[in-house]
């Protein structure tokens, strides 16, 4: 089926958090939003018809999902990433930073330490801070080509010299774009198990992947993971579907499934929604060619973008993307500081992405762009930006 990711669709005054915000604040009305991981794509038509279907039954009361919902889920994880978790080892909650932070709390105590690889997806940071858990930043090294990875000496050594307890991992790994290998995954998980840190798996961005990178799920390195682990994973990034508020859960560790549960029931909101579940059935069921189609496109733009950058501004850095609709470039051979470069995206280039800097320290002189949109957006961006610098 053929599907048009090239139309560029007017998301003002749509109460979208990403284009309306911008207007709201100190942005300005003309800045073009490529920040927050939302697509400029309409969700797909099944997932459309399915809400309508709901909204013409009428009924929006509290909502629980079956084993047949669950099952779902499964056999999506399985068609497309090979690891299938049993249907009774999940369980759906609004979302995947309220679980991320559920976790926090139910496995570890104040001033606890919990782990994060950084430069990451920034309210990592946020949710151990604000649970008065003791922040432990492992950085990210990276090489020559800009490809990034763990420093597993380091890595581990923060591990036993702080005392962790808890690993936030993201795979893949948002904003470095990489797509972590089984035998990364190996070494993450042998060392926590070693040293009785429970990893969290964040793999919401697990259906973008490029090239010959393919999401490995945590689970299916090895049983013992299902058994200690959690993961969580959510179709809100893939369906373009943040605003109906679903994501999903799993372990095999029955203790630690309800434990869980029950932290995210203490917080007073944890249901989910109608819409949300009756957009999820339709999304993990028929969807698949169009997430194959718009992950091409994706990729398609990615590359544009990596071959603009190279050709017009080559003293941008774009990370080579293994994964996720997020690129990474590094503006420091621009020789600005922090202020001056957020002045030169704004006001000069009229952008609005998000800077390196909210993703660790170690992001600074790096933004974060969002190319899951129409080509003609990417190019209107990527022009801004080409003006701004040659100016
Ligand atoms: C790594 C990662 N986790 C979680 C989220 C947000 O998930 P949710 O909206 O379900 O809280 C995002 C959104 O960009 C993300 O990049």
């Amino acid at each position: 089926m053929e599907f048009d990711f090239d139309k560029v669709y007017d998301r003002r005054n749509t109460n979208s958090l990403k284009w309306d915000k911008a207007r709201d604040n100190h942005h300005g009305s003309d800045e073009l939003p490529m920040w927050v991981a939302d697509m400029d794509f309409p969700s797909p038509e099944p997932i459309r018809r399915a809400l309508i279907e709901t909204a013409e039954k009428g009924f929006f009361g509290y909502t629980v999902d079956k084993r047949d919902d669950r099952q779902i889920i499964s056999d999506w994880l399985l068609r497309r990433h090979g690891y299938a978790p049993d249907p009774d080892d999940i369980a759906l909650c609004p979302g995947v930073v309220f679980a991320l932070t559920a976790a926090i709390l139910a496995f570890t105590a104040k001033d606890d330490a919990v782990m994060i690889s950084e430069p990451v997806y920034y309210p990592f940071s946020s949710m151990v801070k604000d649970t008065q858990r003791k922040l432990v930043r492992n950085e990210l090294v990276k090489d020559i080509n800009g490809r990034y990875s763990i420093d597993f000496d380091a890595f581990e050594s923060q591990i036993t010299q702080n005392e962790v307890k808890l690993y936030i991992l993201c795979s893949p790994h948002n904003p470095v774009g990489r797509v972590w290998t089984k035998e990364e995954l190996e070494r993450i998980g042998n060392i926590c198990l070693d040293h009785e840190v429970l990893v969290v798996s964040d793999e919401i961005h697990a259906d973008f992947t490029f090239e010959d990178n393919r999401h490995i799920p945590f689970f299916s390195v090895s049983p013992k993971y299902e058994k200690e682990f959690i993961t969580v994973t959510s179709p809100s990034k893939t369906f373009n579907m943040a605003g109906l508020q679903i994501a999903e859960v799993y372990t095999h560790d029955e203790r630690k499934l309800s434990r869980l549960v029950k932290a995210m029931a203490a917080t007073g909101y944890s249901e989910i929604s109608v819409t949300g579940l009756a957009a999820m059935k339709a999304a993990y069921t028929q969807c698949d060619d169009w997430v194959d189609a718009v992950v091409r496109y994706i990729y398609d733009n990615a590359m544009h973008m990596e071959s603009y950058l190279r050709e017009e501004l080559p003293m941008l850095k774009m990370t080579h993307p293994e994964g996720t609709y997020l690129t990474w470039v590094d503006f420091s051979a621009l020789g600005l500081n922090r202020f001056k470069l957020e002045d030169l995206i704004r006001n000069d280039a009229k952008l609005w992405l998000d800077a390196g800097f909210i993703f660790g320290d170690s992001g600074a002189g790096f933004e974060r762009f969002n190319v899951a949109c129409p080509r003609a957006t990417l190019d209107k961006a990527l022009t801004s930006l080409h003006e701004a610098i040659l100016k």
